[in-house]
Order: C-alpha cells, then sequence, then structure tokens
C-alpha cells in the first residue's frame, strides 16, 4: 500500500485520520512541530495501532526540512492539516495565519513537485462559504472569507486550482470541513485545545468535567428554532473516514475535486448541551450572552457531493459525538496534559 505524508499530524483531526489511514492499508508517515499538539499523542497513537508511529519534528514552513522528509520516506500522497485554525487569533495576527498556512501550503507543494508527488488532500473549511445565503450549503455556493483564517482556506484551494491547471499530474481534493467534533471511541485521543476552548463542544466537554463553570451561549435570538445558532458538527472518525475516501479516489484517477464534509443535518447550540448531559450524566449549565461578532444564525452541509463522487457519508449521530467527546473528556480531564 502507498505510503501518506500526514502533515500536522499530531492535531486532532490528523490523529484521528492517521488510525482510519492506518486501519484502511496506507503506511503514514506523520510531520508535525508541536506548535499546537502534544507529542503524548505519538505514544496514544502507538498504543491504539500496536506499531511505533513513523513520525519527523519539523514545521511545515522549513522547505529543507520537508524536502529531506520526502527523500527519506517516499511518499505518495500528502494529507495538509498543518495550519493554524483560531478565527480570532487570525485577526489580530494576520502574518502569523499568511506564513504558516499559506507559506506552509507552498513549502510542502514545491517539496511534492520536486520529488514527482501530485496526490494532495488539503483541509479545508465551511468558513470559505462566509455567510451562506442558502441551506443546505453546496460547493457551488458563492464563497468569500470574513476573516485571515477563512482567507487562507480561499487561498489555499486557489493554489490547488491553479496547479491543476499548469499541470494535469496535479490531483488535489479539497475537504471542506463542517463543525468535528467527538473523538476516537477508545476515548485515548481527542481534541485538547490550548487555554480557553473557542469551540463548543470542547467547552461543553469542560463544564460537564468541572473544569470550568458554565457554557456562555452566544445569542439565543437567532432566527433558529430555539434561537440558539445551528451548526453540521460531523463526528471526527467520520470526518478521518472521508479524507480515507478521499484519498482513494485520488489513487482511482478521478481528477481534481471539492467536497463538503458534513452530515447534512443541524444542530443548536441547546440541542447540544442537551445530548452532552445525556451522555454524559452530567448538569451542563449555561447563561446566554449577546451573539459573538462574525457568527452566523444557522450552516449546514448538503452532504450529495461527497456521498456521490467518494461513497462516503457519516454515519456517527450527535450522541455518539457527545458519548465519545465525554469519554475522552472524562478519561484525560486535563488533555494530554496528565500524560
Ligand atoms: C468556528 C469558526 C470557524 C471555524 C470553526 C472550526 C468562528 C466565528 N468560526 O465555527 O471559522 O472553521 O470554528 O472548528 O469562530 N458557541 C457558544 N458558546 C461557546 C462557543 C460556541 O454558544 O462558548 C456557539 C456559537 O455561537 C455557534 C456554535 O456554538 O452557534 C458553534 O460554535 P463553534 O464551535 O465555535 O463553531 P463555528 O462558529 O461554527
Amino acid at each position: 500500500m502507498p505510503t501518506v505524508l500526514l502533515t500536522g499530524a499530531t492535531g486532532y483531526i490528523a490523529s484521528h485520520t492517521w488510525l482510519a489511514l492506518q486501519a484502511a492499508g496506507f503506511d503514514v508517515v506523520g510531520v508535525d512541530d508541536f506548535s499546537n499538539s502534544s507529542p503524548v499523542v505519538l505514544e496514544r497513537l502507538a498504543e491504539l495501532s500496536g506499531r511505533a508511529p513513523q513520525f519527523e519534528r519539523a514545521s511545515v514552513c522549513n522547505a529543507a526540512a520537508i524536502s529531506g522528509i520526502f527523500a527519506r520516506h517516499r511518499p505518495q500522497a500528502v494529507v495538509h492539516f498543518a495550519a493554524f485554525k483560531a478565527v480570532g487569533e487570525s485577526v489580530e495576527r494576520p502574518l502569523a495565519y499568511y506564513a504558516n498556512n499559506v507559506g506552509g501550503l507552498v513549502a510542502v507543494c514545491e517539496a511534492m513537485q520536486a520529488h514527482g508527488v501530485g496526490r494532495f488532500v488539503f483541509s479545508s473549511s465551511a468558513t470559505v462559504y462566509g455567510q451562506p445565503e442558502t441551506l443546505p450549503i453546496r460547493e457551488d455556493a458563492p464563497v468569500g472569507a470574513t476573516n485571515p483564517y477563512g482567507a487562507t482556506k480561499l487561498i489555499g484551494e486557489g493554489v490547488l486550482r491553479d496547479l491543476g491547471r499548469a499541470d494535469p499530474a496535479w490531483q488535489t481534493a479539497c475537504l471542506r470541513y463542517f463543525n468535528p467534533v467527538g473523538a476516537h471511541e477508545s476515548g485515548r485521543i481527542g481534541e485538547d485545545p490550548r487555554g480557553v476552548p473557542n469551540n463548543l463542544m470542547p467547552y461543553v466537554a469542560q463544564v460537564a468535567v468541572g473544569r470550568r463553570e458554565a457554557l456562555t451561549v452566544y445569542g439565543n435570538d437567532y432566527p433558529t428554532p430555539d434561537g440558539t445558532g445551528v451548526r453540521d458538527y460531523i463526528h471526527v472518525m467520520d470526518l478521518a473516514e472521508g479524507h480515507v475516501a478521499a484519498l482513494r479516489a485520488l489513487f482511482d484517477a478521478q481528477g481534481s475535486f471539492t467536497v463538503n464534509l458534513g452530515t447534512g443535518q443541524g444542530y443548536s447550540v441547546l440541542d447540544v448541551v442537551a445530548a452532552y448531559e445525556r451522555a454524559s450524566g452530567q448538569p451542563v449549565p449555561y447563561v446566554v450572552a449577546p451573539r459573538r461578532a462574525g457568527d452566523v444564525a444557522a450552516c449546514w452541509a448538503d452532504p450529495a457531493a461527497a456521498a456521490q463522487r467518494l461513497g462516503w457519508r457519516a454515519q456517527r449521530g450527535l450522541d455518539a459525538m457527545c458519548a465519545d467527546s465525554w469519554r475522552w473528556q472524562q478519561g484525560n480531564p486535563q488533555g494530554y496534559g496528565a500524560g
């Protein structure tokens, strides 16, 4: 089976994708600089897969290091996760986002070109749809960035589109993630945000486990059934399996494509709170605050293109997302920090 280079490999989504790729028979080489992840992930992956992970510590912005990794491991494809992803931080530190997210992507693509590798799976985001005009969101909906983070994802998609136009040897997949949540069903790997979580489910998890007092619900006056924001939450293992399907499609030489990875089902903030209380048996107190700047009322995917093109559909529902998140949170109340 082919060797796949995974960048950002010890991060949340990549670590789950690592297991899914191995389960599908791929050989995986991981690269990360631990700028937003823990080396403990590697121990957990070894435990879960029963073999020592092949890993290289490097920044994707270090072209010489990435080139050396290509020379040593000879990957036939790249799944590129390495990027910063906090919207608020991207507004404060735009250059860090352009340097890492765009510069890193370009450096990896240059190494690929130099080593004759053209298959590339890109972590894009539903953020590229900006303020969606119609729901569910199809891939041909208008795109636009509302912050530097979103801009880096749009630029990344543009770089890959232009590479494909310049040279048909490039076979690229842009995967537009909706809201990844949950954890591996073992509870041994999961999401471990540094500092105060920006995103809903990790915050809810930390309230349930007693690390934080109450959730702040950002707005209950949206035009949604209960007034709170609605999102398309997708189990991280479904998302991981979506990457396997995308990679298989690239090896089957079907050409480049862009697809949504979502469930097609929207849930409100209060739906998530109620589901988490059921899954954990713990109360999740909350206080309602004003809307968060930049948030949309509702956002969910039309997942038909991924089903048709990749034969992939999300399998796990909201209860499994909460149960698996809780297993991880309960077993690792301080994330990977406690070892
Ligand atoms: C956010 C980013 C998005 C990014 C995605 C990555 C913003 C504005 N958007 O999406 O660009 O691609 O994360 O995962 O940051 N909520 C609360 N209380 C909280 C946290 C969230 O009520 O403490 C609400 C939000 O208002 C929203 C929902 O929960 O309605 C989901 O929020 P979140 O998990 O941050 O995801 P997005 O805003 O969809």
